[in-house]
């Protein structure tokens, strides 16, 4: 089963570097309605509850002080088939595998600083928009 709604962060350097704009036009562009916006700053604590799956992870005491260091933008979006692809159009993980056209390849720095967070399924995609939005 699929649902028509997936969750997304544009992160601290995308924000920082004036690229809201950009990325949420690409969105749009990709056929996405944004249902939900907020920019937020997430404190330590809340960038590591929201990456806690990841806690066992080597990277993850330097995801959660990146994730930290400057505001980001949180955003419920709907489309048919919404996670599966938004993550086509966000691309791979580490920018440097990441297809032309998608927003990584174009925004990304690096596989931490990779520009925007995408959900990994239905159920994270629900639990993602909770956590920010409370629904
Ligand atoms: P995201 O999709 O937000 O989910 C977890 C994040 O951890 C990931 O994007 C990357 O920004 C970050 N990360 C840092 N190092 C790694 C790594 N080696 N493998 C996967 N994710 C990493």
């Amino acid at each position: 089963m699929t649902t028509n709604r997936t969750f997304t962060m544009i992160k601290p350097d995308a924000v920082a570097e004036n690229h809201i704009g950009g990325i949420l036009h690409m969105i749009e562009q990709g056929g996405f309605r944004v249902v939900e916006l907020q920019k937020v700053a997430l404190t330590a604590a809340r960038a590591g509850e929201f990456y806690a799956v990841h806690r066992e992870r080597p990277f993850y005491n330097d995801l959660v002080a990146y994730m930290s260091s400057g505001p980001i933008v949180a955003a419920v979006l709907e489309k048919d088939n919404a996670v599966a692809d938004f993550r086509a159009l966000i691309g791979a993980t580490n920018p440097a595998n990441a297809e032309e056209g998608t927003i990584r390849k174009k925004y990304a720095k690096s596989i931490e600083a990779n520009a925007v967070h995408g959900s990994d399924s239905d159920e994270n995609a629900g639990i993602e928009a909770e956590f920010f939005f409370g629904k």
